[in-house]
């Protein structure tokens, strides 16, 4: 019973690489501060590459009886070379494997994440620059307001996914502190250097306090968050999409790609896949509020209660990521209603900011009086049933009689989105300029990859040769070492 209760195996055991990884480093650290010797080091390190063979090509048994993928490993490195095995776990715990394992994991996962969202993105400026000139009423309390480019809704969600890129490595800060060496909760008597695993595994300083470090789920919190975010962005505009689609809109059209049938209605499509991702932000954020109430009244240091870390994480890293997905996929398969949304904006005298606005300008008025004229003439075109832009000369005339021809330029919608000059306004030349920046953001990102692609292939090939291997060895000795005092 307790067995069952304890054990994490299903969950953890896609720690394996990441715990492999820490112990190769750390058994190299040891072996460097002769704690062990040359030949146990490798001895070990042998059975953990032949280990990660056997769990890669799912040859390797897992074990229930042992508690989770960290006694797997170490009883598995017990069988392939004997007694030796036990001086892995030399100067460490469990405690900060498992949190070390956990970090170098969300580091990969906030990766992919990450480039997730950048085809979101660029998926998002491509259908933004075929859009440009497509007009649609904008919004507010789904009314009708004011006319903008359809190309510059997209827009929006571009910086609101960018935005979530960001959070997702404002994280990185944390995630980049080397949990290793801490042991249980107070630290070793092994002379030991965390300096050395932080380089070998790539983080970029030695957390400070060892009680701190196998106590904090700070980190996995942030990681939670970041994903409800970003999962409540990708709800709100399946939302919109929802109701964009419904018939009483009628605005987009999505492909039979992202639709389902009905089992008993034959003429319908329905949204499924948007609704599943309106959904999905509910387990998203379910997972964040299981972790705060696991770590609401937790004392210091390490408990069990933490061990449910894990499958929190994963669950909400998959979903979120099969999220992103899905939503590319709809991106890919949606067109705007152009004619539609054209006619819907011009609908409920969209253009009566523009009116105002042309007053203040033309008639030196205040914007308060030129607001009031503009009621009086949507309400006369109320009266009459007719659009603004439907209105003759004579009847503003009669609202307003210093009018001339000229106001009638600002019922046209195109002359109104364009009229948005001010900067992040919808203009056209504003969301050109903004689409180019994207499109130049995402070049350099791809030259940037290309370079240290090449950079790493020049290493690589200096890794062979014996000068550059002797100034290697030389400046790993000068490596700083926080116990060495
Ligand atoms: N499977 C455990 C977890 O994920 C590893 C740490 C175990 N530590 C301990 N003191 N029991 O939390």
């Amino acid at each position: 019973m307790f067995q069952k209760v304890g054990n994490s195996l299903d969950a953890d055991k896609r720690l394996y690489k990441e715990d492999i990884k820490g112990s190769i480093a750390h058994v190299e650290m040891l072996f460097k501060q002769k704690i062990i010797s040359f030949k146990i080091k490798n001895k070990i390190i042998y059975g953990l590459n032949k280990i990660e063979r056997e769990i890669s090509s799912k040859k390797f048994e897992f074990n229930k009886k042992y508690e989770d993928i960290h006694i797997n490993i170490e009883k598995r490195l017990f069988q392939i070379i004997g007694e030796e095995a036990g001086y892995v776990h030399t100067a460490r715990s469990r405690n900060d494997q498992v949190i070390t394992d956990f970090k170098l994991w969300l580091k990969s996962a906030t990766k992919e994440i990450n480039n997730n969202l950048d085809i979101v993105i660029k998926s998002s400026v491509k259908l933004a620059e075929k859009n440009i000139q497509t007009i649609m009423p904008g919004f507010t309390h789904l009314k009708n307001a004011q006319a903008i480019s359809f190309a510059h809704y997209l827009m929006a969600y571009v910086e609101i996914f960018t935005r979530d890129k960001k959070r997702f490595s404002n994280n990185l800060e944390s995630l980049n502190e080397n949990p290793l060496g801490v042991a249980a909760l107070s630290g070793t008597s092994f002379n030991i250097d965390r300096n050395y695993t932080t380089k070998k595994l790539g983080f970029k300083k030695p957390t400070n306090n060892s009680i701190d470090t196998v106590s904090d789920r700070d980190f996995v919190l942030d990681f939670l968050y970041s994903i409800s975010v970003c999962s409540m962005h990708i709800s709100r505009i399946a939302e919109e999409l929802i109701i964009w689609n419904s018939d009483g809109f009628n605005l987009i059209n999505l492909s039979d790609k992202v639709v389902t049938g009905s089992s008993i209605m034959p003429q319908k499509k329905n949204p499924d896949l948007l609704e599943y991702l309106r959904g999905k932000s509910g387990s998203a954020y379910g997972n964040l509020f299981s972790m705060l109430t696991i770590l609401k009244g937790l004392p210091l240091s390490y408990f069990k209660d933490l061990q449910d870390d894990k499958e929190i994480v994963f669950n909400s890293n998959d979903t979120l990521i099969n999220c992103l997905k899905i939503f590319d996929e709809v991106l890919k398969n949606f067109s705007p209603n152009k004619k539609k949304m054209l006619e819907l904006a011009n609908n409920g005298y969209i253009t009566a900011t523009d009116l105002a606005d042309y007053l203040v300008k033309n008639h030196s008025m205040s914007f308060r009086k030129a607001y009031q004229k503009t009621s009086a003439i949507v309400n006369l075109a109320e009266k009459t049933k007719k659009n603004l832009s439907e209105l003759s000369l004579d009847q503003l005339k009669k609202v307003e009689p210093k009018l001339t021809e000229d106001v009638l330029k600002v019922f046209d919608l195109n002359n109104s989105v364009n009229s948005k000059k001010s900067f992040g306004g919808t203009c056209f030349d504003n969301i050109k300029k903004m689409i180019m920046k994207y499109k130049k953001i995402n070049m350099i990102r791809k030259f940037t990859l290309v370079l240290i692609l090449f950079c790493i292939l020049i290493s690589c090939g200096k890794k062979g040769d014996p000068e550059y291997k002797e100034s290697a060895i030389k400046k790993n000795m000068q490596l700083p070492s926080i116990n060495k005092a």
